[in-house]
């Protein structure tokens, strides 16, 4: 059965999961200064719109609570993710139950930030969540979301060029 055996060329878009913690719903009004000025909104926009253009499709989230953010991380892998973007907030400087999540989530999760929180308080400077992570983006406003997707994607592209071989 030739028909059968022909094999569609369509791919299905790599999914990606985005995620923002505790008070980055109020991007745009939260301290500019520091975090600019667009929204989040504007950001998930952004992302959406660089994955599409690379074949990819980003699924945006917020939330306030550690323990949503700990349940879509546990089932992103099930719900056919391939990479996590995780910009915790505070979170990052306290959460092992974060750390955990990644640990466990059986995708790649890529940690970042808008500002660099190395350069600001001491307390910013410790991340709960960075070992658990195959990578880091900070300090580049509403790009480290941008740089941060076409980072999981280059490391999806080598993980299945490894896995080919
Ligand atoms: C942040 C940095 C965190 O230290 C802070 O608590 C945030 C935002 C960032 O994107 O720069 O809420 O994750």
């Amino acid at each position: 059965m030739p028909g059968a055996a022909k094999r569609s060329r369509k791919s299905t878009p790599t999914r990606v999961l985005v995620l923002s913690g505790p008070n980055l719903h109020r991007l745009g009004k939260r301290q500019p200064e520091i975090y600019g000025t667009q929204t989040l909104d504007d950001i998930h926009a952004l992302v959406a719109e660089r994955a599409a253009t690379r074949g990819a499709h980003a699924a945006c989230r917020q939330s306030n609570y550690e323990g949503e953010l700990v349940e879509w991380i546990g089932e992103a892998e099930a719900e056919g993710f391939r990479g996590i973007l995780l910009n915790p907030g505070a979170l990052t400087h306290t959460s092992y139950a974060l750390y955990d999540a990644v640990l466990g989530a059986g995708i790649p999760t890529i940690e970042l930030h808008l500002s660099n929180p190395e350069a600001r308080e001491p307390f910013r400077r410790h991340s709960c969540v960075a070992a658990a992570c195959v990578g880091k983006v900070a300090g580049f406003g509403a790009l480290s979301y941008v740089l941060a997707l076409e980072g999981l994607l280059e490391h999806l592209a080598r993980q299945q060029l490894a896995a080919s071989r």
